[in-house]
């Protein structure tokens, strides 16, 4: 079975935990395309050239989830001829035989425009940045304004920018427990599988 289920949406707004969730509960891959990027801002150096030669072993690396990481790979996602670099990967993962579900900014609108199930999952940035704070510790607001900044550059860039596909299904997560944002995703998808 080819089934992709595509969830997009802003940092922090509970996107990994409920794709890892979904994952489990159906038996299929997940991939966090937020590493991609992640990675190839902490490699450094030219990112065209770092995103052309990514291995799977720069996706294991322990610095991608730092504040500094998300805002390189921010930067970095930005660059239009690095996001076609890592465009065939993300491509091959979603349509792969046995049901996927991919994290990130631009799966529903750009990677996988015929997922089987889109989900747009969003919070307050306040709740978003609050979450990230528990995560880094540090100053709360410096996490809140380093929250908009990314917000800001993600929805506005011109190469895939961040926004709901015309057909995604949104979860506000603001005022919802974990347990509860995962059983809205899961009946999503349990509604779409086809019968067996
Ligand atoms: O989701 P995460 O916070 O790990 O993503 C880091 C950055 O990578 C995002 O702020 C965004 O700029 C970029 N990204 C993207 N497209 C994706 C996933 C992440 O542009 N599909």
């Amino acid at each position: 079975m080819i089934f992709t289920v595509a969830i997009d949406g802003p940092a922090a707004a509970g996107k990994g935990t409920i794709g890892r969730a979904v994952a489990d509960r159906f038996g299929f891959r997940h991939l966090d395309t937020g590493l991609l990027y992640r990675a190839v801002g902490v490699i450094g150096g030219d990112p065209v050239a770092a995103a052309r030669a990514l291995r799977p072993e720069d996706l294991a690396r322990d610095d991608l989830r730092t504040l500094q990481a998300g805002q390189a790979a921010s930067r970095v996602a930005a660059i239009p001829e690095v996001r076609a670099a890592l465009l065939d990967f993300q491509r091959r993962f979603a349509r792969a035989e046995g049901g996927a579900v991919l994290d990130g900014r631009d799966i529903g609108t750009v990677i996988c425009p015929e997922a089987e199930v889109k989900l747009y999952v969003t919070a307050s940035p306040e709740v978003r940045a609050h979450r990230r704070w528990l995560e880094v510790g540090g100053d709360e607001a410096r996490v809140l304004a380093e929250v908009k900044e990314r917000d800001a550059r993600d929805m506005g860039r011109a190469d895939a920018p961040l926004k709901p596909a015309a057909d995604a299904v949104l979860i506000d997560t603001s005022a919802m427990g974990i347990d509860e944002a995962v059983a809205a995703a899961c009946a999503v998808v349990a509604d779409r599988l086809p019968p067996r």
